[in-house]
């Protein structure tokens, strides 16, 4: 099977390194990937966002499989552009991949399907924001209403700073979103999703803030891990019976299936689970911890997702013990990020590329806000963390700056899923 996969992400390169262990896979690609990528596979150029021109280069580089890794492809439209090539895509077409690119969209659908989410309301006049914002109590949530790679979130108790950011969306032409607030962990639920049968993989977590103790703004993400010790064992089975699989009826049932990765981003509360957000694709970070345990070969996995045939598999076979990601971010991330730093030890086992790529003289420098995701495993939490902080040591970037703190408060103990009452 020849599998081109679209993005240039650590998610990317992670899911690449899963296809590489698949005796099934006879070549790889990857558009335009990064200098970790390079290693492992073939590199194409293309705008990802354009659907012809991915579906140009798939035609012609006779891919089997196209793997989309993010959502602004999905949104416009490339994975029906493939699929009218007659070659698999893994990934929703433009009208399933709604259910990320439109909150409103997937809150209709939550509503429709019974599944329990945030109450919301929609402001678009700045005339409305003040009477709206009164029907909320801290901590007040505001989103942007589209895509926003996750930024677009402020959670605060200050309804100044509430009132603030919500004017600066009104003013830049965006649609704003109030949400009730959830209080509980949050957890990140995978699914393989054919359009009809629903595979979930190890339920994660990622750490959103840009600082130890979730300090600072939101970010796309500083690190995650999986398996969730503190997690009761059939939470990802529940969640499924809960909240996916009802959502995936909804979306066949409005004649639009899904078919691709539907992650779930959920806070486990007193009054149970209740989704924060859908997203149509891998998470990332996430996807570099739950890949390092995956023991199932993937491109099997994801061509039966993409071809309907996902009932017919076996399911997914996870390692023991635990996976730690942690995403070094060069100075200034989330803000605007230095770039064109050569970084030490980039090639190394367990270190995963995002923002990187190789000079001519064949040093690899930094490219992104989120340049590098070091990946450690271990037979627990605790070991795991270890292994990816030992591997982190030997990354030098200058100015970077990662969190201390992923996965620690699970591994000493420290979550738990809220009782009611
Ligand atoms: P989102 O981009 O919607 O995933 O939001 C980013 C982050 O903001 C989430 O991971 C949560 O930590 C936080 N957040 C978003 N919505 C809520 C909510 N309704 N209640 C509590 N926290 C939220
Ligand atoms: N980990 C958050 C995201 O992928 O959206």
């Amino acid at each position: 099977m020849r599998v081109l996969v679209l993005g240039s992400g650590a998610r990317e390169h992670a899911i690449l390194l899963a296809l590489a262990q698949d005796p099934a896979v006879t070549a790889l690609a990857c558009a335009p990937g990064n200098a970790g990528t390079a290693a492992i596979a073939e590199q194409r150029g293309v705008d990802v966002v354009d659907p012809v021109a991915v579906a140009a280069l798939a035609r012609d580089w006779a891919a089997d499989l196209v793997v989309v890794g993010a959502e602004a492809p999905l949104v416009a439209g490339v994975a029906d552009a493939v699929r009218a090539e007659g070659i698999a895509c893994f990934g929703p077409s433009a009208q399933a991949a709604r259910i990320e690119g439109s909150k409103a969209f997937a809150k209709d659908v939550m509503a429709a399907a019974g599944v329990a989410t945030a109450g919301c309301e929609v402001v678009d006049n700045p005339a409305h924001l003040d009477a709206a914002l009164d029907r909320f109590t801290a901590p007040y949530v505001v989103k942007d209403d589209g895509l926003a790679a996750g930024k677009g979130v402020v959670v605060t108790t200050d309804r100044d700073t509430a009132r603030a950011h919500a004017m600066t969306l009104l003013d830049g032409g965006h649609p704003v979103l109030l949400e009730e607030f959830l209080d509980g962990p949050e957890a990140s639920l995978f699914c393989f999703v054919d359009g009809a049968t629903v595979v979930p993989l190890l339920p994660a977590q990622d750490f959103k803030r840009v600082g130890d103790d979730d300090s600072g703004p939101n970010t796309g993400g500083m690190g995650a891990y999986a398996p969730l010790p503190w997690a009761p064992p059939d939470l990802a089975a529940d969640l499924v019976a809960a909240v996916v699989a009802p959502v995936a009826r909804e979306m066949a049932g409005r004649g639009t299936p899904f078919q691709g990765l539907l992650y779930a981003g959920l806070a486990l509360t007193a009054a149970g689970p209740s989704v924060i957000e859908f997203n149509c694709r891998f998470g990332d970070p996430e996807t570099q911890a739950v890949l390092a345990l995956l023991r199932s070969p993937l491109a099997r996995l994801l061509h039966a997702t993409a071809t309907g045939t996902l009932a017919d598999e076996p399911a997914p076979e996870w390692a023991s013990g635990a996976a730690v990601t942690v995403v070094v971010a060069a100075e200034g991330y989330p803000g605007t990020p230095r770039v064109g730093d050569p970084i030490g030890g980039a090639d190394a086992d367990g270190v995963l590329h995002a923002g990187t790529r190789r000079r001519d003289d064949g040093a690899v420098v930094s490219a992104g806000g989120r340049v590098l995701s070091v990946v450690g495993t271990g037979p627990d939490l605790a070991a795991a963390r270890e292994d990816a902080y030992r591997r982190l040591d030997g990354v030098h970037l200058a100015g970077s700056h990662h969190r201390t703190d992923i996965a620690l408060r699970a591994a000493r103990g420290e979550i738990a899923v809220p009782t009611p009452g």
